[in-house]
């Protein structure tokens, strides 16, 4: 470790989404998105995202436990049918709810980070065409221009929209998220579609704010840890992450037209023209980077490896090899040279409250250090590194995989509602009020105090 440490104004914090820890699906004048009306059978166990962590209620709890934690930074999402329950309909109290939670926040000292589009599509967006028509580009600009108007007296920073490498590959190409469709022939006009939205509602954001804001996408990112650190293994690592590879979808697909403004083909199709390149290529603050296995292992990897027997792994199967921070930041700066984000980094696991009553998440407290060590080396590269959001703040609706997978901090009683941090909560606590500098630390040393 380096001893140039985390930068002072590092953003320390924790990540979330609407849909996957609100509920309140009929409250406050919302209307449903295409995940509340999930088919039961497309959902483990039949079950819904229509109450999740109750954070609609709870939120405030949950502000107070975020500064316990000292957290400096919290990022979360809107839910546009809260906003908008329907056409040109803007609802006052879905405003106020997402207000008076930036004010709190704010009030704790903790940086509010706005994802605009994490995947809760209103219904009555996907009933005119949902990402499959150009009709929802004004509707998303004008979704944007609305919450931007209302919140970013305060919010400085945005983000439009959460992964749409994965919503798209999901949800229309492979049919496993909603809104649970099949078609791989739509990959070329659904990409495109989105890089158009996602291009207009960057403007729309600068064009709304009202003090100097940052914008930056949260991409669904991934890469290649080399087999060793020699130049022709780093390089033919870097290949793979950032040109063919799983990174030709995975990264290049969104990355080169939205940061380098540059069309890519795969498959015999394009991701966009050189005629969309204008409005897709809007300049950005920042590159989000959601972070969290590598792509050695990935299934559609044509240089997919098998782990070896007894490799680490989270509750969903995914490879547990810190590395892959250290190199997906590398790689990715390299390339597009742009400041960057952590905007998701975690791991799933069966947490449950032991005989004491306390969550003791060792596996996770490690997950933590060790991909924290590597973000630090990235740092002490001299890459600049704008701040970390641990995936997730509570244990959440995870999409289609239900409550089981729990990746939060903190544990949450899907019966009664009730939050109890975990030690990793503990540990996270001390990496924050140190700064980071005990990241170089023995773990063994470290005696998490109780948030309680
Ligand atoms: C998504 C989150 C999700 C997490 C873990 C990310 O791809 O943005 O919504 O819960 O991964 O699967």
């Amino acid at each position: 470790m380096g001893n140039a440490g985390f930068p002072n104004d590092f953003l320390w914090g924790a990540s979330s989404s609407a849909a996957q820890i609100e509920g309140g699906w009929q409250e406050g004048g919302r209307t449903p998105s295409i995940w509340d009306i999930a088919p039961a059978k497309k959902v483990k166990q039949g079950e819904s995202c229509h109450t999740a962590c109750d954070h609609y209620h709870r939120w405030r709890e949950d502000v107070a436990l975020m500064q316990k934690m000292g957290l400096r930074s919290y990022r979360f999402s809107v839910s546009w049918s809260r906003i908008m329950p329907e056409e040109g309909k803007v609802n006052p109290t879905g405003i106020k709810f997402y207000s008076d939670l930036v004010d709190t926040l704010l009030a704790a000292g903790v940086e509010p980070l706005v994802t605009i589009y994490h995947w809760d599509m209103p219904l009555w967006v996907y009933k005119k065409g949902g990402w499959l028509s150009e009709a929802i580009i004004p509707l998303f600009q004008e979704y944007t221009r609305v919450i931007v108007e209302a919140l970013s007296d305060r919010v400085k920073w945005w983000i439009p929209m959460n992964e749409p490498g994965c919503f798209i590959m999901n949800a229309y190409l492979q049919g496993v998220h909603a809104p649970f469709r099949r078609d791989y022939l739509a990959l070329s006009k659904l990409t495109r579609i989105c890089m158009l939205a996602h291009g207009e509602a960057v403007k729309t954001v600068r064009k709304y704010a009202k003090q100097p804001v940052k914008v930056g996408m949260a991409f669904s990112t991934g890469a290649y840890v080399p087999d060793a650190e020699t130049p022709e293994k780093i390089e033919e690592a870097r290949r793979l992450s950032m040109e063919d590879g799983c990174g030709l979808m995975g990264n290049r697909w969104w990355m080169d037209p939205i940061l380098a403004g540059k069309p890519v083909r795969a498959y015999g199709v394009y991701s966009s023209s050189q005629r969309d390149m204008e409005q897709i290529h809007q300049p950005l603050d920042f590159v989000g980077l959601n972070i969290y296995t590598p792509y050695n292992y990935a299934d559609w990897g044509a240089n997919k490896q098998a782990p070896a027997p007894g490799t680490p792994k989270n509750s969903l199967g995914w490879v547990i090899d810190d590395r892959c921070m250290y190199w997906n930041v590398r790689f990715v700066y390299e390339k597009y040279r742009l400041p960057v984000m952590i905007t998701e980094n975690g791991m799933s696991d069966y947490d449950a409250p032991s005989l004491d009553g306390q969550v003791h998440d060792p596996k996770r407290v490690d997950f933590l250090i060790g991909y924290l060590r590597q973000l630090k080396r990235a740092i002490d590269e001299g890459i600049p590194v704008l701040g970390y959001q641990h995936w997730s703040i509570l244990d959440n609706f995870e999409w289609a995989e239900g409550y089981d997978p729990r990746f939060g901090l903190v544990y949450v009683d899907f019966q009664s509602g009730e939050r109890i941090p975990k030690d990793s909560a503990r540990v996270y606590k001390k990496i924050i009020e140190s700064n980071g500098s005990v990241l170089s630390k023995e773990v063994a040393t470290w005696v998490p105090d109780s948030l309680h």
